[in-house]
Parts: structure tokens; sequence; C-alpha cells
């Protein structure tokens, strides 16, 4: 006690007690000129800002990005330029459940990275999976919909799931990824990253590539049972928060290596598939990994609410040298973030300290707003033009991030101009070549359990199917497996609940 400050108001003024609100009497009634009672229950009734509507589950660490290739021949941002080490911001989370759910549900992992470059802040907001289960991004409310929860009995429910899962084929080399043994991670740090869509780089004679991010973990590839997961969701619900904090308190600082697959920019048009699908994969045998640097997550976080929670990652965050590619999900994303984070933490969401860049100034004409913090001189122009030295915008930058070509009728459909433009075959790969004898049958159990969550009948039909273009063999298997459980009639009330595991 001797040492702790006295208790102030939150204008500053000493309070007289922690403990006792004022009465008429010791007794009597409370009194509404209490400032101090009304400022303290006031206060934690806004102690929250709306979860994120999607991976509002997770946590993070900040760390330090160091490039220690040279990749300057691919883009000139000062990030990736040889030995250059720049802050960053890590945040990993679940995708489905809300902010209280368990760490080890079966779901794709966010692996969100906000870099403090000396060009700005950079942004790459990715999962743990290289392929996406939609390639428009108008389809999303829909499919997070599909996902979460019941509008009547807000339960979780497979039948929602695999619904809108067989009626989006896109989805199925995403959902083989889902669920092969990668779809539970051990821990966050036991998993790789992705930024998953096909990005631009620029180097400094303004030439462009095609690229995508592989972060390898350095601490090798861990995943979970299905029992494991099931267990820990019970006995330890934040078990990957625990762990990467305690890792990073214990001075065992995680790493991941960053390697790109680099495609030349004249080689999209002809490739054998639409290489902007965020379905697909590239295969290495056609673009190796190519390292560029390493990360490292060295602090924890010191409040988890001021620094993860009011954290505002976007994919609209770019850098000079980095750029967007036509990806129509990417694109819709570029819109949504920042529009999701204005509402959920308010328009100045950039000033806050976690969301400001650490290493370049801010010249721009966002003015005012609710809990505007940072202004400028009462001398400089709040307006562009101005001739009274106001900032002014720099023409050659448009060199920075070139775009491309494109031109059309507007329509709403979807092309498919190159031979391997399908849905199911990735899926088949990686099913077939990638999983081993063992996974594949950890598989199969876990596809089983998961579609004989679903009480309709059409649906459980179409999943077989789903997976019969999958691969043929796997679809009789898990005919086969659920032929003895007989599916509930549709319309029966919902009772079944995810998690999957
Ligand atoms: C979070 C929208 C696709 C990864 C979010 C948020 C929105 C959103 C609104 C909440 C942002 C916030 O409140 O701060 C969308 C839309 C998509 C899409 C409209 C499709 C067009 C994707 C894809 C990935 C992804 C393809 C990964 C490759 C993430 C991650 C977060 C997130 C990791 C959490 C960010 C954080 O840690 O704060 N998404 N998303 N999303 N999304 Fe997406």
């Amino acid at each position: 006690m001797q040492n702790s400050p006295f208790t102030t108001t939150d204008a500053g003024a000493p309070v007289a007690s922690d403990a006792h609100s004022q009465s008429v009497g010791a007794d009597g009634p409370i009194v509404l000129h209490d400032h101090y009672l009304v400022e303290k229950l006031a206060q934690f009734n806004r102690e929250r800002v709306p979860e994120r509507v999607v991976h509002a589950k997770g946590g993070g660490a900040f760390g330090t990005f160091t490039t220690t290739e040279d990749v300057s021949r691919y883009t000139r941002a000062a990030i990736f330029q040889p030995g250059v080490a720049t802050e960053m911001l890590a945040r990993f989370s679940t995708v489905a459940g809300e902010l209280g759910s368990p760490d080890t549900w079966r779901d794709p992992r966010g692996f969100s990275l906000k870099f403090y470059t000396t060009e700005g802040n950079y942004d790459l907001v990715g999962n743990n999976t290289p392929v996406f289960f939609i390639r428009d991004g108008i389809k999303f409310p829909d499919f997070i919909r599909s996902q979460k929860r019941l509008p009547g009995s807000h339960l979780r429910d497979n039948d929602m799931q695999w619904d809108f899962w067989t009626l989006s084929p896109e989805s199925a080399h995403q959902v083989t990824w889902l669920m092969g043994d990668r779809g539970i991670p051990a821990s966050w740090r036991h998993m790789d990253g992705f930024g998953s869509h096909t990005y631009q780089w620029i180097n400094a004679a303004g030439e462009r590539f095609w690229v995508k991010y592989h972060f390898r973990t350095d601490q090798g590839i861990k995943n979970l049972s299905n029992d494991e997961a099931s267990q820990l969701a019970g006995s330890d619900s934040d078990v990957h928060i625990r762990d990467l904090y305690e890792a990073i308190a214990g001075g065992d600082f995680p790493s991941w290596t960053l390697s790109v697959q680099v495609m030349p920019y004249a080689d999209a048009e002809e490739y054998r598939f639409n290489p902007f699908d965020l379905t697909k994969v590239w295969p290495h045998a056609d673009y190796p990994l190519l390292k560029v640097g390493t990360m490292q997550l060295n602090r924890n976080p010191e409040n988890y609410f001021a620094q993860i929670e009011q954290a505002t990652f976007a994919p609209s965050n770019f850098v000079p040298g980095i750029a967007t590619s036509p990806d129509k999900m990417l694109l819709a994303r570029i819109f949504s973030y920042a529009d999701a984070q204005r509402y959920r933490v308010g328009t100045n969401h950039a000033q806050l300290p976690v969301n400001a860049p650490h290493a370049a100034p801010v010249h721009s004409y966002s003015k005012d707003g609710a809990a505007r913090y940072t202004f400028d001189a009462p001398d400089v122009p709040v307006y562009a033009p101005s001739s009274r030295g106001g900032a002014h915008a720099e023409p050659a930058r448009a060199a920075d991030s070139p775009g491309w070509e494109s031109d059309g009728a507007l329509v709403r459909s979807a092309a498919t101009l190159h031979p391997e433009d399908d849905d199911f075959g990735q899926a088949g790969t990686l099913y077939r070549e990638v999983f081993d004898d063992a996974a594949r049958a950890r598989f199969l159990e876990t596809i089983t359990g998961h579609v004989g969550g679903v009480r309709a009948e059409d649906i459980r039909e179409r999943a077989i199917q789903y997976w019969t273009h999958v691969d043929a063999g796997l679809g009789a298997a898990l005919r086969a497996n659920l032929a003895g459980t007989a599916p509930i009639e549709t319309g029966t009330p919902a009772t079944a609940s995810l998690p999957v595991a």
C-alpha cells in the first residue's frame, strides 16, 4: 500500500474511497452526484468494442522481421531490402468461434502481420492455409454465416456447413486442408502461415512480378488429434494464447522463415490455371520457394485489449513496391477490413499506438472525427491543393503500384480461360499425393464424423458426391462408413453442435 499511488478520477482528482458509494447516511440511498461512482459504472458499461465479425478469438505478440536475402530484383519495398530489420506485430486466431471459444476447434487459423516499415505500415492478413473456400467476396457473408450459428437455436450446425460447401464446390481444396491433420494445429508456434492470395511486387526499375508468401515455422509442424483437441477444448480452452505467451515470457522466441514464389508478370495469362484463383496453390515445381528472411516474435503485449483487441490489420495497407493482384477475393477484402475497423474500433483507429506507423510520418487529409488525438500545427492547411505548405501528393509514386491491364464490359461472371480452372483437381492431389496412408485414414475418420453430423439426407448425399469428385475411392469409403448411420429427417430440431473434432 505504501508504495502504490492514490486512486484518482479519470480527470486526475483524488478519490476518497475505492469501496463506498456516497449515501445519505451509512445505510441510506446513493446519490446521483457521486460522479465517481457514475464514472466507474458508466465506463465499465463501455469497456467492450464489438468482437471481430470473424477471427474473434485470438492472441498475438510483437517481434522483428529481418530480410536476410537479396530479393531487391523483385521488389523495391524498403522492408525487403537486404539486412533491413523491421518491428512487427502478429495476431493469430480461429475463424468461426466467438471471443471466448476454445482455441482447439477445427478451423483455419488467422495469421495476421503488421510491419511498421519506414514507408508506412504493411499488413499481410493471411491464414495457416495457402487457399480459401471461395473465389468471390460476394459469397463471404453467406459462407461465414453457414459456419457460425443457426438463427433460432444459436447452435452450430453441420447441415448448414455441408449445404454451403457442397453447393460451392470451389471449397473442396480448402475443406480437404481443414479436415486433414493441419486442421487443428498443436499451437500457433507450430503452424505455417501463408499470404494465400497472389500479390504483386514491383522492383526499382518498375518491373512487375506475381508473388505468394510462405512463412514456414522453425518450430516444426505439430497438430492435435481429434481427441486431444476435444479434451483441451474443455480443460484448457485458451491453450494457444497460453502457449505463445508463456514461450515468449520464458525467452523461447518462436520464428518463421519467409519464402516467396515469384511468377514473372507475363506468365499469368498463359499459366495452366488462373494464378489469381485463391482456391489453388502454385506447384513448387513450377515456381520454387525463394528465401527472403526471418520473423521472430519476442515481446508479449503488455495490455491485451489495447494492443491485440484494438489492433486493426487491413489488406489495404500496402507500401511502395507491394500491391494487389486481380484476385477478386483480395479486391473485396481491400474494402472490407478498413470499413469493419471504422465500425469496430472507431473512425480514428489508425491513430492508436498499436496501429499508427512507428517508423514513418503521417501527413494524411483525414481530420477530426470521434476520439481524434493527433493534429497538425494550426498553420498547416487542412485541404489540398494549397499554396500554404500543406502536404502534397507525389505523382512519381504512381510507379510504386502500377496495377495491371484490364478491359471489358461490366459483367457478373467468372471466366474459365485456363485448361485447369477446375474445383476438385488440387483437392484430389492433396488427398492422394501429399497425405500419407495414415493421414488419409485419419481424414476419412474426420469427414465420416463430420458428415455423420448432417441430419438432412439430401445434404449427406451431396457431401458423399463432393468427396467422390475429390477422389472416387474416398467417396466410396465415406458412403460405406455412413451406411450404418441413418440421417435424421430434415426438419428435426437441431441438436448436433460443433466443434467437429
Ligand atoms: C478478419 C472480411 C477473406 C483472413 C476479417 C474481418 C473482416 C473480414 C470484416 C474483421 C476485421 C476487423 O474487425 O478487424 C473478409 C472478407 C473476405 C475475407 C470480406 C473475403 C472477401 C479472408 C481470407 C483470409 C482472411 C481469404 C486469409 C487468407 C482474416 C484474418 C482476420 C480476418 C486473419 C483477423 C485479422 C486480425 O487478426 O485482426 N475478415 N475476410 N480473410 N480475416 Fe478476413
